[in-house]
């Protein structure tokens, strides 16, 4: 178990930092890679070598996938075409990583082959059936512990021929994960098929498949997808900075006293600025600079400098758009003035840890009293005075987005996290960056 101390920082925070390649898009970069034409290349740049997205590697590689690291953050995948994956010799191993299991779900989903998936402790726990129903519903057959809703997952083989079928399905919950599986099942079905979602979620998938000449169709919160049989994925992938990972500078850049940072190459696609949209409602310096397209996305530099933030409200519709930074934004609240509410983000509860419980008790140790939880949200009463804030010794619960929000909380009142070094799932070099930042 490591313990990390996290010191106050006393002179804020100062300088550059270029953010790590998305996570969302790394993975996909992979995966669609694989699926082109045999023996095409894919070459990615500011690929993210974190745990999860290594995960997407391994399992690639174990369907028969050529996947080579070039140099850091660089890496060439050869395609094997759409329907060119084997059939694995081994359980395939998603570790932590829910993007891998849920995608790749959808893409072994119908295949002539049966794989096996399996993942840790928290990947174990989450549930899996918003996949295996849909794909189930297009004659796709998998089976999983708990009435098939949970690791160990098999896909089990389709008869050689057989195609999935085409379904529209209204999706329960606003889901990129789920979202994905089925469009990614879909280029194999014998019709278009239609994903409709309460919100809509980020659309990386969307937008390499149609980069891929997939024919797509958008309608308000709806996305089609008709079948093929051959994608030309680009032949590079410049992977943009992950909106997500400069969210924990965003934040600490507002809240710690006599701070500036310029963070570049950032993620702007829509589906995923909430944070900034969110953050700039609370008063936060933001100024956003040099937008420009790479990878087919949006990008930018971000400068911050520090605010006096104000409470703000979220709702439900914003959620999607901001779903993964809703533990850092949490800090920001704590250390705003007023109440701030969050409702309709009960999916926190069913990420790497339950989030909402994680954010109540953790921050509670440092500001007692100062969180309470709903069952789909937080209610967060600010803290005027920080002097009053408790240097506590808190639990990552082996969240990464939970060790890195505690740590930028921890850089006002200092703090120690336990199993820290789950912050690998991301973001690596995330405490050598703050370390840097704090000098
Ligand atoms: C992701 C989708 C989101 C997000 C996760 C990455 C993706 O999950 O929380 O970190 O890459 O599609 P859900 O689809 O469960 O909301």
């Amino acid at each position: 178990m490591t313990v990390k101390m996290i010191s106050v920082v006393k002179n804020g925070l100062h300088g550059t930092v270029k953010i790590p390649g998305d996570k969302s898009v790394s993975h996909r970069s992979i995966m669609f890679g694989a699926m082109n034409e045999s023996g095409k290349t894919v070459h990615i740049t500011n690929f993210l070598e974190s745990a999860d997205c290594l995960s997407t590697v391994g399992v690639m590689r174990s369907l028969g996938t050529k996947v080579e690291k070039l140099s850091d953050g660089e890496m060439m995948v050869t395609g094997i075409g759409l329907n060119g994956l084997k059939e694995p010799s081994t359980v395939l191993d998603a570790g932590n990583s829910g993007t891998t299991l849920r995608l790749m779900m959808g893409m072994l989903a119908g295949r002539p082959f049966l794989s096996t998936f399996a993942g840790d402790a928290s990947l174990s726990r989450r549930p899996m059936g918003r996949v295996i129903v849909p794909l189930s519903k297009m004659g796709a057959r998998i089976v999983g512990r708990e009435k098939n809703s949970r690791l160990p997952i098999t896909v089990l083989p389709c008869d050689d021929g057989e195609k999935l079928k085409a379904i529209t399905y209204d999706m329960p919950m606003a889901s990129a994960q789920v979202k994905s599986a089925i469009l990614l099942a879909g280029l194999r079905a014998d019709g278009p098929v239609t994903v409709i979602e309460p919100y809509t979620s980020r659309d990386h998938t969307e937008r390499l498949l149609s980069a891929s000449g997939v024919k797509i169709e958008k309608s308000r919160t709806a996305v089609t997808v008709y079948p093929t049989e051959r994608l030309d994925v680009p032949t590079e992938i410049a992977v943009p900075g992950d909106i997500s990972s400069a969210a924990f500078w965003l934040v600490a850049g507002s809240i710690i006293e006599n701070s500036e940072l310029l963070l570049t190459g950032v993620g702007m696609n829509e589906t995923r600025t909430g944070i900034v949209d969110a953050l700039k409602n609370m008063g936060a310096d933001l100024t956003i600079k040099n937008k420009r397209i790479s990878g087919g996305e949006p990008i930018a530099d971000i400068l911050v400098r520090t605010a006096k933030l104000k409470a703000t409200c979220l709702t439900e519709e914003i959620i999607p758009r901001l779903i993964d930074e809703i533990p850092v934004i949490a800090v920001a609240a704590l250390l705003a003035e007023g109440t701030t509410t969050i409702t309709g983000a009960g999916e926190l509860r069913v990420k790497e840890t339950d989030r909402l419980q994680a954010i109540v008790d953790e921050f509670n140790k440092i500001a007692p009293g100062h969180v309470d939880g709903t069952e789909e949200g937080l209610i967060i009463h600010g803290v005027t005075d920080r002097s009053k804030l408790i240097s506590a010794h808190c639990k990552s619960y082996d969240d990464h987005r939970m060790a890195m929000s505690l740590a930028v909380l921890g850089c006002v009142c200092g703090l120690s996290i336990e199993n820290a070094d789950c912050v690998n799932i991301s973001y690596p070099v995330f405490y050598d960056t703050l370390e840097m930042l704090s000098k």
